[in-house]
């Protein structure tokens, strides 16, 4: 059986190089894409350096890929079309906070565009554009969202990151909506919290190693059932909307 592709958006450092990290030792073949190529190529670059040859990783492929510019997303998935024939998995890891973010009363109608952009815009452009190239598998969506984007979890950081929330919310709805649209054609849309990380995004202080973190967003895109789809997973386990 071929290796499964895989594709993830924002690699370049965080949680998506190490996705890109532990999704090659499952032996799977990996596309790490970067907005920025100077970025993209020298991450592709260390993650070929640390390769134990013999030890069965997957082959990695660098393509560029800005989750916001739409001609670099059909460009990419040209090339993936035409160097790898297919995708069956795609991880929407791509995501940013806003400078300007904060209180809800406070925070501009230009700082929540600018963050419902970053974090659910750009997830599902690139959802539009792949899946195509999913449907031959069928294929599997995984957005790596927060569970602090919850109704329920809102007392938790009251005032704090108010844009981000609200747009990764909108990422979980897009999730569940589009897991029906992709329910016929066999092709799962979930959701993954990986935890509070120790990335430029989650700082210094954040409780979980970004390895842990990998590991639930992988495990979430290559060990659940394909019929499990349009939900939010937190260490394992679907959490309820
Ligand atoms: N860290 C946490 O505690 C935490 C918790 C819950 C969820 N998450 C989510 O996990 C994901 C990864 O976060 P992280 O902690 O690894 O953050 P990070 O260290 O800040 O990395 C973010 C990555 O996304 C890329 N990116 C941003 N906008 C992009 C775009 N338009 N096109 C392509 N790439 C883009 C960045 O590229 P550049 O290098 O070019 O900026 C960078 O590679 C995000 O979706 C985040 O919301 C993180």
């Amino acid at each position: 059986m071929n290796s499964p592709v895989v594709l993830i958006t924002g690699a370049n450092r965080g949680l998506g190089f190490e996705l890109a990290r532990q999704i090659r030792r499952r032996g799977a073949n990996v596309i790490l894409t970067s907005r920025r190529d100077e970025d993209g190529r020298a991450a592709a670059a260390a993650l070929e350096a640390e390769t134990v040859r013999g030890s069965g990783a997957g082959k990695l492929d660098y393509c560029r890929l800005d989750a916001l510019e739409p001609q670099s997303i059909h460009r990419a998935r040209d090339y993936l079309a035409s160097v790898h024939g297919r995708l069956d998995v795609l991880i929407n890891n791509a995501g940013a906070h806003s400078s300007g973010d904060g209180a809800g009363l406070e925070v501009s109608a230009a700082t929540c565009l600018e963050a419902f952009t970053n974090n659910c815009l750009g997830a599902l452009q690139v959802t539009q554009a792949f899946v195509p190239l999913l449907s031959r598998t069928p294929g599997r969506v995984i957005n790596v969202s927060t569970l602090l984007a919850l109704p329920g979890m809102m007392g938790q950081l009251p005032g704090q990151y108010f844009a981000y929330r609200i747009a990764k919310a909108a990422l979980n709805a897009m999730t569940a909506a589009l897991a029906e649209e992709l329910r016929p054609a066999g092709i799962s849309v979930n959701a993954v919290h990986p935890g509070w990380l120790k990335t430029n995004m989650g700082g210094p202080y954040a409780t979980d190693e970004v390895g842990a973190g990998a590991d639930r967003v992988v495990s979430a895109a290559f060990d659940l059932p394909q019929q499990a789809t349009g939900k939010l997973y937190v260490n394992g386990s679907p959490h309820a909307w």
